[in-house]
């Protein structure tokens, strides 16, 4: 089965079985990652824009990538060189891109909700490459990938996500994808940059998706037989003043190090979104040592892209 969904906004509303055809689809294109030639005429004649109002190094080059290996023209805006310099509102922006005949539109936003504004309004499909301190649903994608990769299964792992919770769209939407697929998670925070409704609101509310997760000051314990660690970038371009005393002192309580991940399981993965700051939330012996999955996070998330971008454009067909 092929997914149904015009739009990939959060994956609060994706269900396990889309979830899976995703990570079952991004298998076989991970296939094509690896051979000499790496170009399939999937989505030949397609146009895919992606239109990013923030910095990216990952996202974006990913989707272009991913585009291009599976045939479509990929046209590439950013707000800085286009006319949203001169004051043009996102929803003309959308208009002009749409009257190119857009077949899919990237975009990355500083405002939370941008995408959700676009899919209503345009015909095209709209994927959400990050708005704001809301949601990220293609790196959850490629996270859970990558954990399904390493260990077989996402469910009955636990993974322990460290850091700026408060400001993090990518933890809330590995919160949403985590949960659905049986994980066990515990996010591990300052109480200054942990969300409220995190605190007060979820843990035992029954039948709530985040009722089962953890919440954690203390990094030891959050670390404590965990399968999967990961520490988050502080997202000081989101942050207000007063969140922490120094960024050393933040390194030195909530870091991980050596020393720290050695709590975790032995074999214990460690992943970051990106990008990182080292020698704040990781080492750079940890960043880069043996337990490291961080590279191959980023791999993995054009097989990831590649086949959201081909499940989102080719009509769907029911298992026979
Ligand atoms: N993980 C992530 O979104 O990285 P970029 O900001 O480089 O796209």
């Amino acid at each position: 089965m092929l997914t149904t969904r015009r739009h990939a906004l959060d994956l609060d509303d994706f269900s396990v079985r889309e979830i899976e055809d995703v990570l079952n689809n991004a298998e076989a294109m991970r296939e094509i990652l690896g051979r000499d030639i790496r170009k399939t005429p999937a989505l030949r004649g397609k146009t895919i824009i992606t239109a990013f109002h923030e910095p990216s190094t990952r996202t974006r080059v990913s989707f272009e990538q991913a585009g291009k290996i599976l045939s479509a023209d990929v046209i590439n805006v950013s707000g800085s060189g286009s006319s949203v310099e001169k004051g043009e509102s996102l929803y003309n922006t959308a208009l002009t891109l749409q009257a190119m005949n857009a077949d899919v539109i990237v975009i990355r936003h500083p405002h939370a909700g941008a995408p959700h504004f676009l899919a209503r309004h345009l015909r095209a499909s709209i994927v959400n490459a990050g708005d704001g301190g809301h949601a990220h649903p293609t790196q959850a994608l490629l996270d859970l990938y990558t954990m399904r990769r390493r260990f077989g299964r996402v469910e009955g792992l636990r993974v322990a996500i460290v850091g700026d919770v408060l400001y993090s769209r990518v933890a809330r939407s590995d919160l949403w994808g985590l949960t659905a697929m049986g994980a066990s998670v515990v996010l591990c925070a300052p109480p200054t940059l942990l969300p409220v409704d995190m605190v007060n609101g979820y843990r035992g509310a029954p039948g709530h998706p985040f009722a089962s997760v953890e919440v954690e000051t203390n990094v030891e314990r959050a670390l404590d037989g965990a399968d999967v660690v990961m520490p988050l970038r502080l997202q000081v371009e989101r942050q207000r003043a007063g969140h922490l005393p120094t960024l050393r002192e933040y390194s030195r309580a909530y870091g991980i190090n050596a020393r720290r991940l050695a709590l975790a399981k032995p074999n214990a993965l460690v992943m970051h979104p990106g990008p990182m700051n080292e020698g704040v939330e990781i080492d750079p012996e940890v960043a880069h040592g043996p337990q490291s999955a961080i590279e191959e996070q980023v791999t993995n998330g054009v097989a990831v892209r590649m086949a959201l971008l081909y499940g989102l454009t080719t009509p769907a067909r029911e298992e026979a």
